[in-house]
């Protein structure tokens, strides 16, 4: 598969590495400098791409899908802090009849996570003697607070319990790649489930197996579609 990179920091590294490791041709990496308002992603720049990879910045990542999803090319976004615009892009790839998978997070633990969540959720239904909240660190260069998959747990937990308040605590310290814990709390007992990421090669691999899947579909997609199907 010929792949473009988008964005050349530490996801975009790690995806670039792990993509020629599996065979796959990193065919254009682009950068910051050269990319203000998208100018870099043009037609000749990506001939040939089967698939982009976009790791930015929240205040890139609309304007590279955009253009993009107009050049008919199939994109993977693992860029957090936009979710506002995702009803404008969706719109956008709809139109067009592209393909787009977003995530803000592409580990397969984190995926279970949230369903052992919605789990935990179902279950300290209507008891108010238990407070819950919602805990993610980050390393200190993390842009964006509360992280992305700390705002997508809160909407699954809302499914659940809508009148609950699932408030977020963010830390940004030291190099962590990312863990996120949702504890439930009485006088009496405490019950967490926590979720650690040990290094940042394992988003890499999600987010490659993603590139992988995407060509040749339609639509928008998140993570959780591509591992457990559209319905889950
Ligand atoms: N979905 C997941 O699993 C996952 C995992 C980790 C991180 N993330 C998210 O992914 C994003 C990137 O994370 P990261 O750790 O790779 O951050 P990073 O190391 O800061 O890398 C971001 C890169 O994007 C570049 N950039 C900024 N604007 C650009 C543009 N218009 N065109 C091309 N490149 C541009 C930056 O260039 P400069 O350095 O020159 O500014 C930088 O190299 C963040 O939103 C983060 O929250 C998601």
């Amino acid at each position: 598969m010929k792949i473009a990179i988008i964005g050349h920091g530490k996801m975009g590294k790690a995806v670039a590495a792990l993509a020629q490791e599996r065979g796959h041709v990193v065919q254009t990496i682009v950068n910051r400098i050269e990319n203000s308002a998208a100018r870099a992603l043009t037609p000749e720049r990506l001939a040939g791409v089967d698939v982009a990879v976009e790791f930015t910045r929240p205040d890139a990542v609309v304007a590279n899908l955009e253009r993009l999803i107009a050049l008919g090319i199939p994109v993977v976004t693992g860029t957090t802090g936009w979710s506002d615009d995702l009803p404008k892009v969706t719109a956008l790839v709809e139109g067009r009849g592209g393909a787009l998978l977003h995530a803000p997070n592409f580990s397969v633990g984190v995926q279970l996570f949230f369903r052992a969540a919605r789990e935990l959720a179902r279950g300290f239904r209507g008891r108010p003697e238990f407070t819950v909240s919602i805990r993610e660190q980050h390393h200190k260069t993390k842009l964006d607070a509360p992280s992305g998959t700390a705002l997508l747990l809160q909407r699954q937990l809302w499914t659940e319990e809508p009148g609950r308040r699932f408030p977020i605590t963010s830390v940004r310290e030291g190099e962590s790649a990312g863990s996120h814990t949702l504890t439930y709390e009485s006088r009496h007992e405490v019950v967490t489930l926590s979720h650690t990421s040990q290094s940042r090669e394992v988003f890499a691999a999600g987010a490659l197996a993603a590139a992988e899947w995407l060509p040749g579909r339609t639509g928008v997609f998140t993570f959780e579609d591509m591992l457990f199907g559209q319905s889950a």
